[in-house]
């Protein structure tokens, strides 16, 4: 039950109905006995500054993930942040501190290599294909390369964008050959859609699979539906696939260590 002693969780975004982290979080809660309520607080931009000034304040308040319009202007806004979260210039997990500070870090990236591992496909020393460079796919990007993957092909529908994060990736870890790319998705060991096509089913492919074969595995960071248009295809291709439930699976691990809810381990 909910009382007075539970320690509370939130997700603060804007809008807020179509998040999925409060019924995933509070369901990883439940499933372990862990006292705790995640719930969703709707802010606007103008507001997030004193949004985050009350919850220096609310001492039963543990931590709470960001989301959109948020993940990168709540940076500079709060009182540290971890290097992974300044490296890709955006946060979706805070914790409160006991003194009210608030200290930023950055788990879609962590969590979306986490998943992928943990489903069995391993990072270190592939070819890896993704499409996007926007909030998801930096954080992914940074964290592939991190876990030591041979080379990163980046394509983005604006293809400044993917040459800008390529630069910014290559500048931290030189050890992975990154580079900004065509649509061309085949000759990849992994091929990630880390865009946002595929939200709806008139949406393009975010990339050419035309020439994708086994064993490359097809992986989405897209959680509704369930199955892409990306995913459908690649699978029709003999393919294996990997849903974008697994990154946010992952990330509910991270924000209950993050927070305290759970000691870290
Ligand atoms: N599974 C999870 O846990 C999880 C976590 C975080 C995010 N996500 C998902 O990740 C996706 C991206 O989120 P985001 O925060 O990165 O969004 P974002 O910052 O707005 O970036 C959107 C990206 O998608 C591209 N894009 C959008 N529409 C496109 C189209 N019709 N054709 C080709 N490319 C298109 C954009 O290309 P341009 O640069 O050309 O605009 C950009 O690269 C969303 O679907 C979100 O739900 C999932």
């Amino acid at each position: 039950v909910v009382d007075a002693r539970t320690p509370l969780f939130g997700i603060v975004a804007h809008p807020i109905a179509h998040l999925r982290a409060p019924e995933i979080f509070n369901a990883y809660l439940a499933e372990r006995g862990i006292d705790g309520v995640m719930v969703a607080f709707d802010v606007a931009p103008a507001d997030l500054a004193a949004m985050l000034e009350a919850a220096r304040r609310m001492r039963n308040l543990r931590g709470f993930c960001v989301s959109n319009p948020h993940k990168e202007t709540i940076l500079p806004l709060l009182d540290r942040a971890t290097d992974a979260a300044r490296r890709v210039g955006a946060v979706n997990i805070v914790r409160r501190e006991a003194d009210g500070t608030l200290t930023g870090t950055q788990g879609d990236g962590e969590g979306f290599a986490t998943g992928l591992e943990a489903a069995g496909h391993a990072i270190a020393g592939r070819r890896i294909f993704m499409a996007g460079a926007g909030g998801a796919a930096a954080g992914i990007g940074f964290a592939l390369a991190a876990r030591g993957a041979r080379t990163l092909a980046i394509h983005n529908r604006t293809a400044a964008r993917a040459e800008a994060l390529a630069a910014r990736i290559r500048a931290s870890f030189p050890a992975c050959e990154v580079r900004a790319a065509g649509p061309e998705a085949g000759g990849h060991d992994i091929v990630v859609n880390a865009t946002s096509a595929g939200l709806d089913p008139s949406d393009p492919l975010p990339c050419d699979l035309s020439r994708l074969a086994p064993p490359a595995v097809a992986a989405e960071v897209i959680m509704r539906p369930r199955e892409t248009r990306f995913l459908r295809e690649a699978a029709a291709r003999g393919c294996a696939v990997h849903h974008g439930e697994a990154m946010a699976a992952a990330q509910m691990g991270l924000i209950a260590a993050f927070t305290g809810a759970v000691p870290a381990g």
